[in-house]
């Protein structure tokens, strides 16, 4: 860091400090409004990492020597960060993502439009836009980074159970997509590493995972690999604002994968040897949507007394935080 942004970081912890006291000495004179406040309200002292992690999104910035997995031991480390972070937050049914997500068993952003009312909805609408690039859904399908198993379910309307293969890196969400997607060929597995046989598949489906992997062009390359001549892979994929940003989450891939720009993005599908590439920007209808909802609800959570102001801020803080890291969110399309 330099000595510039040291004196910012101070200036703003100063600056937060100062507004947030002066507001609670406003009050203070008056104290059952500051017990309404903060309710029954435990002051402990918590770490960084847990309270970045309350909020139950990706967002782990601690300052940490970035994981480059091109051996064993840190490839097993990157995926103990990753079952860390999602195996606890998918399944914390108070935290945030779990009031976010409260209606699903989707765990990502979701794809929105003015008519979309739900979490639930959003996923699904995303799901079935990036279907909606396969033009015979039939043969066989690969769900990479299933995570709870609620796309592996959806699959079901399209193709029979027997065909259709869900991996991920989770053992417990594999365990909850088997039973979320019963008769599915559900597998632990690495989506840079895939242990399926060359031209296997007819469709690969990866939701908002591929930020993820280590490196993005190992999984497009396995993606080729097992893809039949004229297979589709259809996926959602995240770009970080910055590599600066992507160092201080040592749960993303290393630093020196980031990519910039959709051109990168295309030349690395077209160096994997895929065709017919098309990749739009869904920002604004992706995270941008996301984020807004979000917020709402963090607030009508207020209101409604489940959570208290000290809670409302920190996840206020956190959700700005995350809308600083999130770049561009894409959607993508390319033919072996
Ligand atoms: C944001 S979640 C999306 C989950 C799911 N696709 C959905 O839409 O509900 C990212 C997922 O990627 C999985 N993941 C991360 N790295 C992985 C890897 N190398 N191989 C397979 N899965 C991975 C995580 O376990 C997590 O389930």
């Amino acid at each position: 860091m330099t000595a510039n942004q040291t004196d910012l970081k101070e200036q703003l912890k100063k600056r937060l400090f100062d507004s947030i006291s002066a507001q609670i000495d406003l009050i203070g004179y008056v104290p059952d409004d500051i017990a309404k406040l903060v309710k029954n309200f435990t002051f402990d002292t918590r770490d960084v990492d847990q309270a970045s992690n309350d909020m139950g999104f990706e967002t782990g910035l601690v300052e940490n020597e970035a994981i480059t997995a091109n051996n064993q031991s840190d490839k097993e480390k990157l995926a103990e960060l990753v079952n860390g972070h999602y195996d606890k937050v998918f399944y914390d049914y108070d935290g945030m993502m779990g009031i976010l997500h409260r209606d699903t068993q989707y765990r990502n952003i979701g794809y929105w439009d003015e008519t979309t009312l739900s979490q639930d909805q959003a996923s699904e609408r995303l799901q079935d836009t990036l279907l909606g690039f396969i033009p015979e859904k039939s043969g066989r399908i690969l769900d990479v980074a299933c995570g709870m198993g609620a796309s592996t379910r959806r699959l079901l309307n399209h193709y029979p159970a027997g065909n259709v293969w869900a991996i991920n890196i989770s053992g417990k969400q594999i365990e909850s997509t088997r039973r979320n997607a019963p008769g599915c060929n559900a597998q632990v597995m690495n989506a840079v590493d895939m242990e399926f046989d060359n031209d296997f598949f007819d469709s690969i489906l990866c939701i908002e995972a591929a930020m993820h992997f280590e490196t993005r062009q190992k999984f497009l390359e396995e993606s080729f690999r097992v893809l039949k001549t004229g297979g589709y892979l259809v996926l959602s994929d995240i770009l970080l604002t910055s590599r600066e940003r992507l160092a201080q989450i040592p749960m993303f891939h290393s630093p020196d994968n980031h990519i910039e720009t959709v051109e990168e993005y295309y030349e690395l599908l077209s160096d994997a040897g895929f065709s017919s590439i098309v990749i739009t920007d869904e920002s604004q209808n992706v995270w941008g949507a996301h984020f807004l909802r979000a917020v709402n609800r963090i607030h009508e959570k207020f209101y409604s007394g489940d959570i208290n102001i000290i809670e409302l801020t920190e996840t206020l803080w956190t959700y700005y935080n995350a809308n600083a890291v999130m770049g561009t969110c894409l959607f993508v399309s390319a033919q072996k």
